[in-house]
C-alpha cells in the first residue's frame, strides 16, 4: 500500500464504474450500446446536427434519471480522503452525472462535461438547470441570446474534454494517482496514468474488471469501488 499522509499530492480519476453502485449503467457493459443507443448516434455533434431531437430526448431522459440517483458509499470515501488532503486533492471525474458534486467533493474537474448544465452555442452561456421545467422533451431557449436550443454541456467523441490544462499541470505534479472504474478505453482520460508513471507517481486502480491499461498501475485492487474505496480512504486516514 502506498504512504500517503496529508502532504502527498493526490489525483483521482473516476469512471462510470464508481457510479454503477447508485444505478447508473457504465457505457461499455451493453455491447457498445448506452441505454440502448448506439453511441455515435447520441454522442457526437454530428448527431446533434443531424438529429437534435433524439439526441435531446435521450439527453433529457439522462438529465431526469439524476433526481432518481444518490452518490454511494464510493462517492463519500473520496470526500473523506479531500477532507484529509485538503488542496493536495484534486477528483478528475469522465462521469457527466453530479453524484461526486453532492456527496461534497470540492476540487473537482468534470472533464467530459456535466448533465446538469446546458450550453449556448451562439452566446457560449452554461446554465445549471435542473427544474421540472428544463426537464421536459422540448427544447429549452437562450435566456440570454434567445438562441431556441441549449445544447447539453456533454464532451461528445471528436469533441475536446474540459480544462485539461489543469488536469495535465496536476497530474505531473502529483506523487500518487488513482484510477476508480474506468475501463481504460478513452483518451485522453486513459493516457492520464501515464503522465503520472513519466513523473514518477505511484499509480492504484480500483476496479470489477481489469481495464485496458492494469500494467500501468503499481497496485490493482480487483472489486467494487462501493466496498473497496471506503476501506482504503480509511487506512490512509488513519
Ligand atoms: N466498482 C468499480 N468498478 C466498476 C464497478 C463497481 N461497482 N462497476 C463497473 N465497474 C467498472 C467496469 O468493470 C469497467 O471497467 O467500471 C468500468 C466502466 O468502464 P466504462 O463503461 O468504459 O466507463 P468509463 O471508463 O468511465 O468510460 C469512459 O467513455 O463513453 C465514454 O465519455 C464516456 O466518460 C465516458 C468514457
Amino acid at each position: 500500500m502506498a504512504e500517503i499522509d496529508s502532504n502527498t499530492k493526490v489525483v483521482v480519476l473516476t469512471g462510470a464504474g464508481i457510479s454503477a453502485e447508485s444505478g447508473i449503467r457504465t457505457f461499455r457493459d451493453a455491447d457498445g450500446l448506452w441505454e440502448n443507443h448506439a453511441i455515435e448516434d447520441v454522442a457526437t455533434p454530428y448527431a446533434w446536427q443531424a438529429n437534435p431531437e433524439l439526441v435531446w430526448q435521450f439527453y433529457q431522459a439522462r438529465r431526469r434519471q439524476l433526481l432518481g440517483v444518490e452518490p454511494n458509499s464510493a462517492h463519500r470515501a473520496l470526500v473523506d480522503l479531500e477532507r484529509f488532503l485538503g488542496d493536495n486533492f484534486l477528483l478528475v471525474t469522465q462521469n457527466v452525472d453530479d453524484l461526486h458534486g453532492r456527496a461534497g467533493s470540492k476540487n473537482l474537474i468534470h472533464m467530459h462535461g456535466e448533465l446538469r448544465i446546458l450550453r449556448c452555442e451562439k452566446c457560449h452561456e452554461t446554465f445549471d438547470y435542473m427544474s421540472n421545467e428544463h426537464l421536459t422533451d422540448q427544447y429549452v431557449a437562450c435566456p440570454s441570446c434567445g438562441n431556441e436550443r441549449l445544447r447539453p454541456h456533454i464532451v461528445w467523441f471528436h469533441e475536446v474534454p474540459l480544462q485539461m490544462s489543469e488536469i495535465y499541470s496536476a497530474v505531473e505534479q502529483c506523487d500518487v494517482f488513482i484510477t476508480i472504474g474506468t475501463s481504460g478505453h478513452v483518451y485522453p482520460a486513459a493516457g492520464l496514468i501515464e503522465v503520472a508513471r513519466q513523473n514518477g507517481a505511484y499509480c492504484i486502480g480500483i476496479n470489477l474488471d481489469n481495464p485496458m491499461n492494469i500494467d500501468l498501475h503499481d497496485e490493482f485492487l480487483q472489486g467494487k469501488a462501493g466496498e473497496l474505496l471506503p476501506k482504503y480512504v480509511k487506512k490512509i486516514i488513519n
